[in-house]
């Protein structure tokens, strides 16, 4: 995409975003994870620096290479890694957006060795992980807070909840199918009842479409 100079509309906003799967580890060489590739994301975090905001990515494990010019690149592995280092930079920052896909249930506890081959099956007892955007939004203050919500059914209706419950100013729905793909088409419902539907299109450009209404709320709360 080309983005001409003059265009900043982020200029001075410092932003936090997530990007990637989490990984739940159950033994030394085994972990729970799922199907995000951190495309989303890193496009965000790349646009977003386009657009003149500071940037800090904060990645679970990807194969990406993080992008030019973001001011701070953290990885990170579980969800509870993720959520220490987001809530570290939460102050300092004027917007988040959770484009991770955070594991929502980690193994009650990791093995030291390796999990020998034995019986004819295993169970593996899991408790549920912080809700990282859940506790931002309880803590939300000025701060503009932009939520992903991927489903494979009843996307509208589910997405709408969870900006609700999680008392966010926007959320971006996809369907699982868009998740390790370079396009994907999407829904940004903001909080007062506006909704866009963006796609099918490359995620870059879908990034651009988020990161342009982000700027709305960014220009508003500045006055
Ligand atoms: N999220 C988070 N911490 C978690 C789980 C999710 O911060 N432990 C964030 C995601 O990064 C995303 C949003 O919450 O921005 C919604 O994630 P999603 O998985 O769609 O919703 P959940 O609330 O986890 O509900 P469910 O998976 O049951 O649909
Ligand atoms: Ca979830």
């Amino acid at each position: 995409i080309y983005v001409l100079a003059s265009e900043k509309p982020l200029k001075g906003m410092n932003l936090l975003i997530t990007a990637g799967p989490t990984w739940e580890s159950i033994d030394p060489v085994r972990v729970l994870s799922n199907r995000s590739s951190g495309k989303m994301g890193y496009e965000l975090a790349k646009v977003a620096v386009r657009l003149g905001a500071n940037v800090t990515l904060v990645s679970g494990p990807t194969s990406l290479v993080a992008p030019y010019f973001v001011e701070d690149f953290v990885k990170v592995e579980s969800a509870d890694q993720m959520y220490r280092e987001v809530e570290k930079r939460f102050n300092r920052s004027d917007g988040v957006i959770m484009a991770a896909a955070v594991a929502d249930y980690s193994p009650t506890k990791k093995s030291d060795i390796k999990i020998k081959k034995g019986a004819d099956k295993l169970n593996i007892s899991f408790k549920k992980t912080v809700d990282i955007l859940g506790e931002l939004g309880r803590k939300k203050g000025e701060k503009i807070l932009v939520g992903f919500a991927v489903e494979s059914q009843s996307l509208e209706d589910y997405a709408i909840e969870k900006l609700k419950r999680k008392n966010l100013d926007m959320i971006v729905a996809n369907q699982v199918d868009a998740m390790g793909s370079d396009k994907n088409t999407v829904l940004i419902i903001k909080k007062d009842g506006t909704l866009k539907r963006v796609g099918p299109d490359e995620k870059e450009r879908i990034a651009l479409a988020v990161l342009t209404e982000l700027a709305d709320f960014w220009s508003r709360s500045r006055g």
